[in-house]
C-alpha cells in the first residue's frame, strides 16, 4: 500500500520549487494531483500556464495522474476552482497543499499600499481560498481530509524587509490553528511546514542561507502529512530543511505578575524587568550572523578581485 494511493491532492505552487517535489512526490506515493501554478515571475507579473503544464506532463511521463490549472489563488473564485477541478476530474480532495507564494521586499517605511495587500492576498488569502473550499467538501466525504499550509520561519522571528510577508506568514500559523481546532470534529486536519530550501524564492537572502536543502528534502514530510500514517497529527508547525525536522513550540504565555491594586504605570515599570524577564529577539542575534557572513562574503570577493 503506497502513502497516497488511491488520494486526490491539490498542490498550490505545484510548478516551480518546493510545490513542485511536493506535486511529484504525491503522485509517486500513488495519488492523483491537481498541480496548480500561475507560472508568475517571483513579484507575480507574467503569468504563464507552462510551468504547471510541464510538471504535469512530467508526473504523467512517469506513469502517474494528474491534472494542470493555471489560476491566481489570491481569490475565492481562484481557490474554488482548483477545488473544483479536483472534483470534475476525480471525483473527491483528500488533500490540498498551499505552497504557492510570492515576494516584494521593502523596508516597513518604505512599503507601499500595493506591496502590502499583494503579499497578504497571494500568500495569507491564497491559503484561506484553498482551506475554506477543500473544508467545505472535506467536512462532508467519508475520511475527511489533510490541509497543508507553507509558513516562513519569519513568522515568529521577524524579517528586517519582509513586514508584509512575515505578517502573511504569521497570519497562516493562526489560520492553521483554528482551522485544526474547529474541523478535528469532521476529521479534517491541518498543519504547516517551515521550508528552507535552495529555489528561485531563497536565492537572494543576503550573504546566503546558514542552513539550506533541496525541494526534494521537504517533499517526504509533506506526504506524509497528507497520508492516513499521520491521522493523529493537527495543528502542528514543523521546519524542514535538508536532513532536518523539528517541531515548534505551541504559543503560550511564559511569565505573569499579579497586583493586589490596579497597575500603574510606574509599579508596572517597578516590577516588569525582574518578574516578567523579557527574552530578546532571536533575530537580533539572527542579524549579526548575517552581518558577518555577508562581510566574509564580500571580503572573499575582493580578495579574489571579483569586485
Ligand atoms: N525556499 C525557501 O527557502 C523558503 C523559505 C521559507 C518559506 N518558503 C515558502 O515555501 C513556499 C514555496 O516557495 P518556493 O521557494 O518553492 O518558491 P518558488 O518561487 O520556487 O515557487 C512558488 C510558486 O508559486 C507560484 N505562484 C506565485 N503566485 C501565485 C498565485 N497568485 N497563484 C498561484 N500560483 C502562484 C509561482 O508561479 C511559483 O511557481 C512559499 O510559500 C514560500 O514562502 C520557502
Amino acid at each position: 500500500m503506497q502513502f497516497l494511493e488511491d488520494k486526490v491532492i491539490a498542490v498550490t505552487g505545484g510548478g516551480r520549487g518546493i510545490g513542485r517535489a511536493t506535486a511529484i512526490d504525491a503522485a509517486k506515493a500513488g495519488a492523483k494531483v491537481v498541480v496548480a501554478d500561475y507560472g508568475v515571475e517571483m513579484d507575480g507579473s507574467e503569468p504563464s500556464s507552462d510551468v504547471a503544464d510541464d510538471v504535469v506532463a512530467e508526473i504523467k511521463a512517469a506513469g502517474g495522474e494528474a491534472i494542470a490549472i493555471a489560476n491566481d489563488v489570491g481569490s475565492m473564485a481562484g481557490g474554488n476552482a482548483i477545488i473544483e477541478a479536483a472534483m470534475d476530474t476525480y471525483g473527491r480532495i483528500d488533500g490540498a497543499v498551499c505552497v504557492a507564494g510570492n515576494l516584494r521586499e521593502r523596508m516597513l517605511f518604505n512599503m507601499s499600499e500595493e506591496e502590502w495587500d499583494e503579499v497578504i492576498r497571494v500568500h495569507l488569502k491564497g491559503t484561506f481560498s484553498v482551506y475554506r473550499n477543500a473544508a467545505a467538501i472535506m467536512r462532508k466525504q467519508d475520511g475527511g481530509g489533510s490541509l497543508i499550509a507553507f509558513t516562513s520561519g519569519v513568522w515568529a522571528l521577524g524579517s528586517i524587509a519582509q513586514p508584509n510577508y512575515a505578517s502573511a506568514k504569521g497570519g497562516i500559523v493562526s489560520l492553521n490553528y483554528s482551522t485544526a481546532v474547529a474541523m478535528q470534529r469532521y476529521g479534517v486536519r491541518s498543519n504547516v511546514i517551515a521550508p528552507v530550501a535552495n529555489t528561485r524564492m531563497s536565492a537572494n537572502v543576503p550573504g546566503g542561507l546558514a542552513e539550506t536543502g533541496e525541494p526534494e528534502d521537504i517533499s517526504p514530510m509533506a506526504v506524509y502529512l497528507l497520508s492516513d500514517q499521520s491521522k493523529e497529527i493537527t495543528g502542528q508547525v514543523y521546519t524542514v530543511v535538508g536532513k532536518r525536522i523539528s517541531v515548534w513550540s505551541q504559543p503560550k504565555e511564559v511569565r505573569s505578575m499579579f497586583t493586589d491594586e490596579r497597575w500603574t504605570p510606574a509599579s508596572i515599570h517597578e516590577r516588569i524587568g525582574t518578574t516578567i524577564k523579557h527574552e530578546e529577539l532571536d533575530m537580533f542575534t539572527i542579524m549579526k550572523e548575517m552581518a558577518a557572513r555577508a562581510a566574509a562574503v564580500k571580503a572573499a570577493e575582493e580578495s579574489a578581485g571579483t569586485v
